[in-house]
């Protein structure tokens, strides 16, 4: 496995690879790699022969209150667990590398970024948007997987590639949860266990309201507050829960009637940490499934 910082030689080396046949891919991430990532390196195995990691805590889209200091870095553990998987090349620059002295040219997303995260985390989008297209424009040709965790990204990433016309194929893979329906998360090591299982108050909501819309539930004041109030109780900040359209993430109004597939995304924290999760109601299992199939197995 190569493992390369310099931005114009990981170029190379992805217009080498792809010179031979047999594609190339990319998943981007900020490092400290779990089952989650994995998932996205095993998407993309299956997809192209040539697989690279890029690992880059990008600055540009932390806030100025925000983690990007004690985000955390495990560069030694991550190269192993993508040895061990099968990735190719690790992209690991430095911020020097991707914002070089005198580089000014930054992207500005539109409506796609205007509610949910991007309401509560000014800039956040921009940032994402202007590290993701230098990493799709370095890579050139390829297919590039990103997790649907992370959904309101990831439709702002389907908005990038088509605004750029970036020659890109897009995979999104579905949330990987702990068995008690957790959504994986670099961030779930900050928590201490108690706020973790206070934590699991987000996908035990998502998983309310899986079942009430699957029961037919359709108006969307019911759906959103009642899983307002599970996260509430247990969360010492609610940021927000909210319905929204799929596609443009612009929310839906409690007076309507939802559709037939539509997003319920929350956001949370709870000892300095937040959490986001969502389901997409009208397609998605309830996250919390897997938790309730154990406990009636553990009862037979
Ligand atoms: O999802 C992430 O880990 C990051 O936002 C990304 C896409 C790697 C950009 O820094």
């Amino acid at each position: 496995m190569q493992v390369v910082s310099d931005p114009r030689v990981y170029q190379q080396a992805c217009a080498s690879a792809r010179e031979k046949g047999g594609g190339v891919a990319l998943v981007p991430t900020m490092g400290a790699l779990h089952d989650g990532h994995m998932a996205l390196v095993a998407a993309a195995r299956a997809r192209a022969d040539f697989v690279c990691v890029s690992i880059f805590v990008n600055p540009s889209q932390f806030g100025p209150h925000e983690d990007l200091a004690r985000y955390p870095r495990a560069m030694e553990a991550d190269g192993a667990r993508c040895e061990a998987a099968g990735v190719a090349l690790v992209f690991s620059p430095t911020r020097e590398d991707m914002y070089p002295e005198g580089g000014e040219t930054r992207l500005v997303v539109g409506e796609t970024a205007a509610a949910l995260c991007g309401a509560s985390r000014p800039g956040h989008f921009d940032g994402v948007a202007t590290i993701v297209s230098k990493l799709l424009v370095l890579t050139g040709s390829c297919v590039a997987v990103f997790g649907r965790k992370d959904y309101q990204q990831w439709r702002v990433i389907n908005r990038l590639v088509a605004d750029l016309f970036l020659p890109v194929q897009l995979v999104g893979v579905p949330t990987v949860r702990e068995a008690d329906g957790l959504a994986l998360s670099s961030r779930n090591r900050y928590l201490s266990s108690e706020a973790r299982s206070r934590a699991l108050s987000l996908s035990r909501a998502l998983s309310q309201a899986v079942r009430r819309f699957d029961d037919g539930e359709r108006r969307a004041g019911i759906l959103r507050q009642e899983a307002e109030a599970m996260v509430a109780r247990e969360m010492d900040e609610l940021d927000y829960v909210a319905l929204c359209d799929t596609d443009t993430v612009q929310p839906i109004l409690d007076d309507a009637i939802v559709p037939s597939r539509v997003l319920l995304a929350v956001a949370a924290r709870i000892g300095g940490t937040r959490l986001i999760d969502n389901v997409v109601l009208g397609e998605d299992g309830a996250p919390s499934q897997q938790e309730q199939d154990s406990a009636m197995a553990s009862e037979q």
